[in-house]
């Protein structure tokens, strides 16, 4: 059967991140596989309200872990859940991701996470439950992608978080990236179109994609593509985080923790395996996590006067400040 890759574009219709997208899904559609296309912005996907329906149904075993809302994520979610391997392309906006990206990425959100799907999911099997009642069983099918950060600046550090936030979208269902391409000083170019050499390196990027999903082994699979191979050995980006003691670093992508030091000139990290196992990119430090939030999250009623004790904050509602009548404000009165 032929290998399914999916494109999200982010970006503006027809304008660099769509092109982007398009090119490496063309290049792997010519080699056979079956591809498909989603902008973002075609999409009406709401925030996520925060009503944790999702995650408590997964703990209690009594649902599929979806949203209460059913909204244009659950076309995503199907295209997402039939793909072996996803191409994203994202806009900088403000150094960052998109707000499309981040809503999108809230509603992925703990519900995908795979170590609580797949606890679920076994718990149900167990109990002889129908798959039609469990966690959707192709969240567990092994996925790559790849992701391009696009940016207009011609200063990189103009899109520096763009790269990091875009993991937010592949960790909860462990998809691993095996490339990143982080375009900076888009708008030295009309499109880019205008960019050959940039134009190849998203055939490569499909290329890469090809490469994986035709791998025989798991650790070929897996293979990191990219052409940098950055700081952090796990997810392979460049932002770390010093620590309150000063001495250790924290990967603020995967959350592999340990040293950094120069050597021979360059900036170096030393992380344990057992700090790389507890990775958020891997099970363990998958694990670690979805088990902090059952065993330590508080049920509601522990707190035996709460209502109580929120009643002053309830009754305080200062509101929005009055328009100014004499300063050129946006609000007309
Ligand atoms: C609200 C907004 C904020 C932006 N902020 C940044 C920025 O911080 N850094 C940057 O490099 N480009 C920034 N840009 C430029 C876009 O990243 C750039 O136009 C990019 O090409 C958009 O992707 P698209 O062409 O696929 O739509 C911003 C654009 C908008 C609309």
């Amino acid at each position: 059967m032929a290998k399914k890759v999916l494109g999200i574009s982010f970006g503006r219709r027809m304008s660099n991140c769509d092109i982007m997208v398009k090119q490496a899904l063309m290049e792997c559609q010519e080699a056979g596989c079956e591809v498909a296309f989603l902008r973002a912005d075609d999409l009406n996907i709401s925030n996520c309200t925060g009503c944790i329906a999702c995650v408590i149904q997964i703990m209690m075993g009594k649902g599929r872990g979806y949203c209460v809302r059913h909204d244009d994520f659950d076309i995503l979610d199907e295209c997402v859940m039939q793909s072996d391997a996803v191409i994203l392309a994202c806009p900088t906006y403000e150094t960052s991701v998109t707000g499309r990206f981040k809503t999108i990425c809230d509603r992925i959100g703990p519900s995908h996470d795979i170590t609580f799907r797949k606890a679920a999911y076994e718990e149900g099997k167990a109990a002889g439950k129908p798959e039609s009642e469990l966690p959707d069983v192709r969240c567990f099918k092994k996925r790559t992608a790849a992701l391009i950060s696009v940016g207009g600046a011609m200063t990189e550090n103009w899109i520096a978080l763009t790269m990091p936030m875009m993991y937010e979208f592949t960790f909860p269902m462990g998809i691993d990236v095996i490339d990143t391409v982080e375009y900076y000083g888009a708008m030295a170019h009309e499109s880019v179109l205008g960019n050959p050499e940039m134009m190849d390196r998203m055939k490569k990027v499909g290329q890469n994609i090809l490469a994986s999903l035709n791998a025989e082994t798991e650790e070929e699979r897996i293979r990191w593509r990219g052409e940098e191979e950055g700081v952090c050995p796990v997810c392979h980006t460049r932002l770390l985080q010093v620590s309150h003691d000063g001495r250790t670093v924290d990967c603020v992508v995967c959350g592999s923790h340990g040293t950094a030091e120069i050597t021979d000139g360059k900036i170096k990290v030393h992380f344990t395996k057992e700090e790389m196992d507890r990775s958020r990119l891997r099970w363990g430090g998958k694990l670690e996590h979805s088990t902090e939030i059952k065993t330590q999250a508080q049920p509601s009623g522990t707190i035996k006067n709460l209502k109580e004790l929120k009643a002053p904050y309830a009754a305080f509602n200062p509101g929005a400040f009055e328009p100014e009548a004499d300063a050129f404000g946006n609000i007309k009165k």
